[in-house]
């Protein structure tokens, strides 16, 4: 199995899609876990497996005014810490060792965010998403699976290139493959700016512009913070002219471990700088827009993605990338995760000691 990050956040779903009341079963890092809200609005996740036969508790039911989860096999029932509050049976004696791992959850950002690791959590580190509440008009909080593993998803984004060939039409096109490119590096967060100048304005964001096609600077500038939270600041502009003279949208992405080749993919779109350009933008439009975005992402990001997981499964161990120029934020951003994660393995070595 593959070695994830473990001590570090991961979006476990939209705030939105968690009701008081249901019981969702997910997986995580290979991990089944269940999760439910209570009535008071605070979120619980448990380990998703009931140690007297291993019955998924996903397959259980809420009771106690949705405190508490009862194994759907022999009723045993755990509360939101994890622990084997009733044995229905006999005695009713509850044996040691009957409690299940609770994982710690914070909900922020219009997320429900997950710490799957062992070491204590710091809530500080969840990476900033405030755009995602704020004054910006925020498109459908939306999500998908992808079979694939999560940093071929990573990858994807930080290498925005495939927009020409595998976008081709929508997000770019012959003029758009040569490209200024730079890589910034701000605390643990990597920035890859690229920049097209005078280009035709792609569809997607030309109906966000002028909508007469006529040339444009087009910047997307990749922000990437571990493990896999990105925000695409994307957008185009007159040329020469700045970029709060243009427009475009703060393309959020979270992915998220389901198996070592599947994942979940949570997205949002922000609009940038909602001036509103020669004729208003009407729900024809905006309908436009999320056809296309769910097009790109869900047909041929998808499709391209599960397609090289099927290639990496048959190398097997032989599987091996032959990194271009474009994939400076790529490189870096594997070289981190990395040295992440060896240094996760090197303290779990001296706790264990
Ligand atoms: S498997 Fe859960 S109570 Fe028996
Ligand atoms: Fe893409």
């Amino acid at each position: 199995m593959m070695e994830f990050l473990r001590n570090t956040w991961y979006v476990a779903m939209w705030s939105q899609d968690l009701k008081a009341g249901e019981l969702v079963g997910r997986t995580y890092l290979n991990e089944p876990v269940v999760l439910f809200r209570e009535p008071d609005g605070r979120v619980n996740a448990i380990e998703g497996i009931c140690p007297h036969r291993l019955a998924p508790l996903a397959m259980g039911k809420l009771v106690a005014d949705g405190k508490h989860i009862r194994c759907g096999y022999h009723g045993l029932e755990f509360n939101g810490a994890g622990q084997c509050v009733l044995n229905p049976h006999a005695s009713g004696r509850i044996p040691k060792n009957s409690s299940v791992r609770a994982y710690p959850i914070v909900e922020k950002h219009s997320l429900v965010w997950i710490w799957m690791g062992d070491e204590t959590p710091d809530a500080s580190r969840i990476p900033d998403f405030s755009l995602l509440e704020g004054d910006l008009p925020v498109s459908k909080r939306d999500w998908l699976k992808m079979d694939a593993n999560y940093q071929l998803v990573v990858d994807n984004l930080l290498d925005l290139s495939h927009t020409a060939f595998l976008h081709e039409g929508i997000l770019g096109g012959e003029e758009t493959i040569k490209a200024d490119l730079k890589l910034e590096e701000i605390g643990d967060k990597i920035i890859v700016n690229r920049i097209m100048r005078n280009v035709p304005p792609p569809k997607f964001h030309d109906i966000l512009f002028m909508r007469d096609g006529k040339n444009v600077d087009y910047w997307s500038n990749i922000h990437w913070s571990p493990p896999g939270c990105l925000i695409n600041d994307t957008g185009i502009t007159r040329p020469g002219a700045s970029k709060e003279d243009g427009t475009g949208i703060f393309g959020t992405h979270f992915l998220t471990p389901e198996t070592d080749t599947s994942t979940w993919y949570h997205f949002a779109g922000v609009r940038q700088n909602p001036i509103v350009w020669g004729e208003p933008i009407d729900s024809e439009n905006m309908k436009q827009i999320a056809d296309l975005r769910r097009y790109a992402f869900e047909v041929q990001d998808k499709g391209i993605i599960e397609g090289q997981q099927r290639m990496v499964n048959h190398r097997g161990s032989k599987a091996k990338f032959m990194p271009l120029e474009t994939d400076l934020g790529t490189v870096r951003v594997w070289r981190i995760m990395e040295a992440r994660i060896a240094a996760e393995r090197t303290r779990a070595g001296q706790a264990a000691a």
